[in-house]
């Protein structure tokens, strides 16, 4: 039986992994800032045939309420096997650039709050030597761009995190996932228009949910945003700073 702690269990490409977790018969955790829509998420989840799902509310900027929130995990589920991580915010950027305290609140969510958690997370995984951690970053992270780079900022500085961890807790056999969606149809991105692009929660969460139960260190959802972020990382920066991105 495998335990699986899903923080941001809310976000629309959570849910659709946790699914695919319910159809294996795992026993699920939920962590989330909406009590009632978490309590919504555990019902479906069971009836898609979770062993067991509990829920836990818990604003992530709360750092102090993580090792509340970890206890009250094993203590419902047992230890943890999976711990997914979700949850994000797509900052304004140019409300950003005109406001010192909000960027810094979009950091703290994007990137302080899942860093503040690895940290508890690595040394319980380390310990006992199993498991695996997987983070939800972005394409973003790979290049700072005009149009978005407080946001990237944050997801490259928890990639980076990220790759040190893995070498890190490789010697004691735990797996560490980064993901690297793309564009997904998703809340957060509501505003914006569709595309060619644009990927769909189910299609993300396929790709995502092999890589943790089968293998894989760093993805990009869908796999072709590997050669984009390829191409643009390649651009070198005197062309870069002058063109539009
Ligand atoms: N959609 C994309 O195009 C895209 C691309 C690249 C990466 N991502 C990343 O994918 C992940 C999932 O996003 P999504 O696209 O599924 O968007 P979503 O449906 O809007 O989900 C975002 C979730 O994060 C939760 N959240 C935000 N701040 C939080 C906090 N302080 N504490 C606890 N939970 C918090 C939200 O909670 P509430 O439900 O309470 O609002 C929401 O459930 C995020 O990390 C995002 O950055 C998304």
């Amino acid at each position: 039986m495998t335990n699986v702690l899903i923080v941001g269990a809310a976000s629309a490409i959570a849910e659709a992994t946790a699914r695919l977790f319910a159809e294996e018969g795992c026993r699920l955790f939920l962590v989330g800032r909406r009590a009632e829509r978490l309590a919504v998420l555990c019902d479906d989840l069971k009836s898609r045939g979770a062993e067991q799902t509990a829920s836990h509310e818990l604003d992530m900027n709360d750092f102090e309420g993580h090792e509340a929130m970890l206890a009250a995990a094993e203590n419902s589920i047992g230890p943890i096997d999976i711990a997914y991580i979700a949850h994000g915010t797509l900052p304004d950027q140019k409300a950003c650039q005109d406001d010192v305290d909000l960027t810094l609140q979009e950091f703290r969510t994007n990137a302080l709050s899942t860093i503040a958690l690895l940290t508890r997370l690595a040394n319980d995984f380390e310990r006992r030597r199993t498991g695996t951690i997987a983070v939800i970053t972005s394409v973003a992270g790979d290049r700072g761009r005009e149009s978005n780079y407080v946001y990237g900022a944050a997801k490259a500085a928890v990639d980076s995190y990220l790759e040190g961890m893995r070498q890190r807790l490789h010697k004691s056999g735990v797996r560490v996932v980064t993901i690297k969606p793309g564009f997904v149809d998703t809340p957060m991105t509501a505003a914006f228009d569709k595309g060619l692009l644009w990927a769909k929660p189910d299609a993300v969460a396929q790709r995502i949910h092999r890589a943790i139960t089968k293998g894989g260190d760093v993805i990009y959802v869908p796999a072709f945003w590997r050669l984009i972020m390829l191409v643009i990382r390649s651009i070198p920066r005197r062309i870069f700073k002058a063109i539009k991105l």
